[in-house]
Formats: C-alpha cells, sequence, structure tokens
C-alpha cells in the first residue's frame, strides 16, 4: 500500500509507452468516417432542437447564430488541442488519461471528476429533452401519458409531474444497446445521424423560404455582451465531440483517423447550427422563440404542420444519438479511471464475449436514467457546461505541457496544433472566460461535484491508484 503523506504522492504520472497501445482488450473496429458519425452523433441534439429559441429571446436577439459561432471557434480550438492529445496518447479516457501523463494524479483524478458530470449530466439532460420531443409527437396521435409520469417533479408548467418515465426508460434502452457490443451501437448511429441531418437540411430548405428579414432588425438588441453569454449557453450544443476521443483505444489507426474525426465532426455540426439559427430568427421574431421546441414551433408558425412532425421525429432520433454517444464515452472514461485503480475494479471488468464493461455500462445507465427521471432540465444543463468547459481549459493548457514533455517528444504522433503555443493559450482563456459567464448557482454546484470527488478520491482512489503503487515498486 501507499506511504501515505508526501505530497508528491498526489502527483504521482501516469506512465505511457508505445507498448500500452498495443494490448488494451478493447476491439479495434473503428474508422475515420465512424468516428465522425459518432461526433455527429454526439454532438447535434438538445443543443439546436432546443435550446436556439433561449438563446435568441434571452441572450443574444436575432444575432444567435454569432453565439453559435463562437462558441464553435472556442470549440474548434479545443478540438485542435484534444486532437494532438488523442493522436499522440491514444488510451481510453480521453481528457483524463491525457492530463494523467502530463499532470498527475490527483489534476488528473479532479479533470475526471468533472469529465463524468459531463457525461452524466448530458445525458440526464438530453433523455429530458427526448422525452419532451417524444410527448409532442405522442400527442400528435393524442396520445398522453398519465400526468405524474410525464416529467420530473418541479419541472415548470408540468404541476402534477412526479417521475419523467419516458427519459428514464430511454435511458435505460441505450444502456441495454451499448452492452451489446460497440459494433451493433456504432450501426444503428450511423443511420441515425443521416436521418437526424436530413430533417436539420429539411428544416432550413422549407423555412428559409419564409425569412422576412424584418426581423434581423436589430441584429444585436442586447449587445455584445449578450452574444457571449449565449455563447457560454450554445456552448452546449457542441459538446460530444470529445467524446470521440475516449474511443481511442477501439480506433484502426488513432493517429490519422482521431483527428480527421474530431475536427470533421465539429465542422458539420457548426454549419448546421449556425444555418438553422440564422433561419429561425429570420421566420419567427426573436422575441417569441422562448418555447421548448423552437424548430417545430417555427414550422407550425409557418404553418408547415407535416414538416414539424417529421422535423420532431428527427429531433427524436437525433437525441437518440447523443444518448448512445454520451453514455459509450462515460463507460469508457469511467473504464480507464478504475483501470488505473481510481475507481472499484469491477468497472473494467470486460464481458468476455461482447468485449464491453458491462457492470460499468448498467451503473453508469442506471445512474444517469434516474436523475433524467427526478431533475428538471434547467437543473442539469448548465451544469454539463461548466465540467466541459474546466475539461477543455486543462486539455488546453495540457497541449504546453505535452510538448515541453521529454517523456513524450519520442511518441510518434501525426497531428500538432498550428500556431503553438499561442493556439492551446488562446483556447485555455477562451474556455476560462465563458465558464466566467455561467450563473452562480451552477458554480455553487459545480464546487459540490468537486468536493464529493475529492472525499472519493482520498476515500479510495488514493490508496489503490495502481500509478503509485507502481511508482513504490
Ligand atoms: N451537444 C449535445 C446536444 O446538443 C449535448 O444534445
Amino acid at each position: 500500500m501507499s506511504k501515505t503523506g508526501k505530497f508528491a504522492d498526489l502527483f504521482v504520472r501516469k506512465e505511457v509507452n508505445t507498448d500500452m497501445f498495443k494490448k488494451t482488450g478493447l476491439d479495434k473496429t473503428l474508422s475515420a468516417f465512424s468516428l465522425t458519425t459518432m461526433g455527429v452523433g454526439a454532438i447535434v441534439g438538445a443543443g439546436i432542437f432546443i435550446t436556439p429559441g433561449i438563446i435568441a429571446a434571452s441572450y443574444s436577439g436575432p444575432g444567435v447564430w454569432l453565439s453559435y459561432l463562437v462558441a464553435a471557434v472556442v470549440c474548434s480550438l479545443a478540438a485542435l488541442c484534444y486532437s494532438e492529445f488523442s493522436s499522440t496518447i491514444p488510451l481510453a479516457g480521453s481528457a483524463y488519461t491525457y492530463i494523467y501523463a502530463v499532470f498527475g494524479e490527483l489534476i488528473a483524478w479532479i479533470l475526471g471528476w468533472a469529465l463524468i458530470s459531463e457525461y452524466l449530466f448530458a445525458v440526464s439532460s438530453v433523455a429530458v429533452s427526448w422525452s419532451a420531443y417524444f410527448q409532442n409527437i405522442l400527442a400528435g396521435f393524442n396520445i398522453h401519458l398519465p400526468a405524474i409520469f410525464r416529467a420530473a417533479y418541479g419541472t415548470a408548467g408540468s404541476p402534477r409531474a412526479l417521475f419523467d418515465l419516458p427519459a428514464f426508460l430511454i435511458t435505460m434502452i441505450i444502456a441495454y444497446l451499448l452492452v451489446q457490443g460497440v459494433r451493433e451501437s456504432a450501426k444503428v448511429n450511423a443511420v441515425m445521424v443521416i436521418l437526424k441531418i436530413a430533417v436539420i437540411v429539411l428544416f432550413i430548405v422549407v423555412a428559409a423560404f419564409y425569412i422576412r428579414p424584418a426581423n434581423y432588425s436589430p441584429m444585436l438588441p442586447f449587445g455584445a455582451k449578450g452574444v457571449i453569454r449565449g455563447a457560454a449557453v450554445a456552448f452546449y450544443a457542441y459538446i460530444g465531440f470529445d467524446a470521440v476521443s475516449t474511443a481511442s483505444e477501439e480506433v484502426k489507426n488513432p493517429k490519422r483517423d482521431m483527428p480527421i474525426g474530431i475536427v470533421s465532426s465539429l465542422i458539420v455540426a457548426s454549419v448546421l447550427y449556425i444555418l438553422l439559427s440564422v433561419v429561425l430568427v429570420g421566420v419567427v421574431h426573436y422575441t417569441k422563440l422562448n418555447v421548448a421546441d423552437p424548430v417545430a414551433f417555427a414550422l407550425h408558425f409557418i404553418h408547415q404542420n407535416w414538416v414539424a412532425g417529421i422535423v420532431s421525429l428527427g429531433a427524436v432520433v437525433g437525441m437518440t444519438t447523443v444518448l448512445i454517444v454520451m453514455l459509450y464515452g462515460g463507460t469508457r472514461l469511467i473504464f480507464a479511471i478504475s483501470r488505473d485503480g481510481l475507481l472499484p475494479s469491477a468497472l473494467h471488468k470486460l464481458n468476455p464475449q461482447t468485449h464491453v464493461p458491462t457492470i460499468n455500462t448498467w451503473a453508469l445507465g442506471f445512474i444517469a436514467s434516474v436523475f433524467a427521471g427526478i431533475i428538471p432540465l434547467t437543473k442539469i444543463a448548465e451544469l454539463v457546461n461548466i465540467g466541459t468547459l474546466f475539461a477543455f481549459a486543462m486539455v488546453s493548457l495540457g497541449v504546453v505541457f505535452l510538448r515541453k514533455d521529454r517523456r513524450f517528444r519520442d511518441l510518434p504522433k501525426s497531428f500538432e496544433v498550428p500556431f503553438y503555443p499561442v493556439i492551446p493559450i488562446i483556447s485555455f482563456l477562451a474556455c476560462i472566460y465563458l465558464m466566467l459567464q455561467l450563473a452562480s448557482f451552477t458554480w455553487m454546484m459545480f464546487g459540490i461535484w468537486l468536493v464529493i470527488g475529492l472525499i472519493v478520491y482520498f476515500g479510495y482512489g488514493f490508496s489503490h491508484s495502481h500509478a503509485r503503487q507502481n511508482e513504490e515498486k
């Protein structure tokens, strides 16, 4: 066991060498194309089907597309940093593994814990949005769930609600799908991604004919400040590309495929978001857009009810893919943390047939399902952003050190962030700046989450860490 008490013990670093990339147990089945589909699958969801209306009405007005653009730029910078890391250290666990190698255990744990909050709350929040759109479709067929099962207790506008049953069930179904193995899930994901892009394009093409230029004026009713605050919220819509990097160990050629997968999925998402939001505020005046389903709302507004039905269906499908990839990403992150000894070993036990961490998948799936069932959306969405921005800031800073670190100089890498160290530093500052735009309630919740994380670390991880035990041999 460890010799406790040494401050340096907290910063023991994960050893990284090329041998580690060869024998991991997970199947190598993913290509650059499947990573891009996975990325778009993870990224495009509630953030475009639900939030653009709220951002336009409350923060940026008709300039909502600028908020999406600013968020896209910040994400692209972080994506470049992620790509360099994942092409240098292709191990499951995303930013967590990278930071473990560069900054040592305690920082890695804090980051890993923040990332668990990202995946967990992203799954729960998207499941709640999925449930809202799903119930809209059911209502179109005059099917209504009992009031107590329609939403979580405390959801605005649903006074009798107790438990969001569809949100709970969809998350459990996704967990079941993942337990069957990544190959099947990736196939299902690809079909859904195509459908999701198709309905967004359908909306853009149909609604573009109804744009009224007067709706664009004034373009920035809340000024530049509104655009930036909007960007901090719009950031949610891009979350997910980092989930792609959690799949490093399952990629055929991670050095080439990983950067291509991450960057192209982000480009596809940015183009779709910007076009959709420009059209949305052109069709409906921004003051009327504070609704739960702005895209369908705009289509009803221009009397395109059949298109609204199809788009709602696409939104449900689109959010399903987000659920698949985010739950997948979360399980692989926990797999990596547990493999390092910082969480119980059952969480990295692979099923011998499917090579899937089954216990881990059911555990995370169940916790996310319960949160989705009992916590209202507004309470969880910003939590996703703060954890993610924190992670992106760390990764950006990490790249600065990664290049300088002798231990990694000899590792082969195929992608390097251009304009080093300017881009990583700007990326770091931009992430921190967006974090500062988030509500104080969000900061408080994030603080509590981190304190719980430290209790888990000092109660379990510190004494079970493999890296420390190796050091002491
Ligand atoms: N980016 C994900 C979404 O918008 C979280 O649904």
